[in-house]
């Protein structure tokens, strides 16, 4: 992680508290209180900073509430923010998500300016698999087509006939039109998919270091204790799915809250997400069965600011690889998002 000890909190302009009234009473109601006043002078010095680099922040739904709500220009899942790097005329990308996402907007803005704050937030699931493993598989199983999460890094995704997210790797798995399909990184999505398809999934044994930590017995405490419905990502294991009322990708799961609009709701996902829902939901009590992404959680105020103010980390992708991963990706934007409720 970049050292920023040193960097100085930003000096607060007069009549802050007052200017940015409406998002304090928003993130006030999603944060200890003692934050708002602490978080205030970044959030002004980032917006004034992108202002001044004409930056877009694109910040998926793990970020912390005080920078999907406080900075982000575009917030959302892998999907939208890969359609969103793809469409933006920005020519800096500030990506506050993890480095598989960074990579994958910069293979699909190649002409912008992408920066990461930190360059260390990784992924289990994209660290579980390399362009080699990939290249092994194709051997063991030739002519199978390959289909990877979007969770891996350039190097795989140059390896991969398409990509997909959690919101369509049902229907690009269908689009290959292959009885057999190598399915990888994430081994409970692939069972997932698996189980709703005629297509044979050839799995890896990847998995999140996150969702993988849901077991079946929590789920099912938390229902009989908060009387609570239950939304899972698809990144669980196959006995926690099991037990929810509804199973979906990130947007899918917001989408479902919209639609239903249960009294009590456990999101079995990145503990982040239910904090940045709960402005848009204020009837719905969220039980948080809290599980944060380490790596998510790297992303802060002080180092968006510091990575906005030096231009610093800059993601790069080897044109060569990145023109091949490029194909992958424009195949998977090619089938959309398809996890509407
Ligand atoms: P989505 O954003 O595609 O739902 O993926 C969840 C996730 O784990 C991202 O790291
Ligand atoms: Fe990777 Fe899981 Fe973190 Fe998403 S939540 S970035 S899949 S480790």
């Amino acid at each position: 992680m970049s050292d920023l000890s040193a960097l100085p909190r930003p000096e607060p302009r007069p009549g802050l508290e007052h200017e940015y009234a409406e998002l304090g009473e928003r993130l006030r109601g999603l944060l200890p209180c003692v934050e708002w006043p602490l978080h205030l002078p970044w959030i002004d010095a980032i917006r004034r900073l992108k202002a001044m680099r004409g930056a877009t922040i694109l910040a998926h739904s793990y970020q912390s509430p005080e920078i999907f709500h406080g900075v982000a220009d575009v917030t959302g899942d892998s999907l939208a923010l890969a359609e969103a790097a793809a469409r933006c005329d920005s020519e800096i990308i500030v990506f506050c998500g993890v480095q598989f996402m960074a990579e994958t907007a910069k293979i699909l803005a190649p002409s912008r300016t992408v920066l990461i704050p930190d360059t260390a937030a990784g992924c289990s699931l994209a660290a579980s698999i390399t362009a080699a493993d990939v290249r092994a598989l194709r051997q063991r199983h030739p002519g199978v087509p390959v289909v990877s999460y979007i969770n891996t890094s350039a190097a795989v995704k140059a390896e991969s006939d398409a990509c997909c997210t959690s919101a369509n790797a049902l229907q690009v798995v269908e689009s290959m039109a292959s009885p057999q399909v190598i399915f990888l990184p994430d081994r409970y999505l692939g069972q997932y998919v698996a189980a709703q398809t005629a297509v044979e999934l050839i799995l890896w044994q990847g998995s999140c270091e996150v969702h993988e930590l849901f077991s079946a017995a929590q789920v099912q405490q938390t229902r009989e204790r908060f009387a609570a419905q239950i939304v899972a990502h698809p990144e669980c294991a196959p006995d926690v799915l099991a037990q929810a009322d509804f199973v979906g990708s990130t947007t899918a799961m917001a989408g479902w809250l919209r639609k239903h609009r249960p009294q009590k709701v456990a999101l079995i996902t990145e503990c982040s997400m239910a904090d940045n829902l709960k402005s848009e939901f204020p009837q719905i009590t969220f039980i948080q069965p809290c599980n944060l992404c380490p790596h998510m959680q790297r992303i802060t105020l002080p180092n968006i600011y510091a990575c906005l103010r030096d231009l610093q980390h800059e993601v790069t992708v080897d044109p060569s690889i990145a023109a091949r991963a490029r194909q992958s990706l424009q195949r998977m934007l090619g089938v959309g998002r398809r996890d509407r409720v």
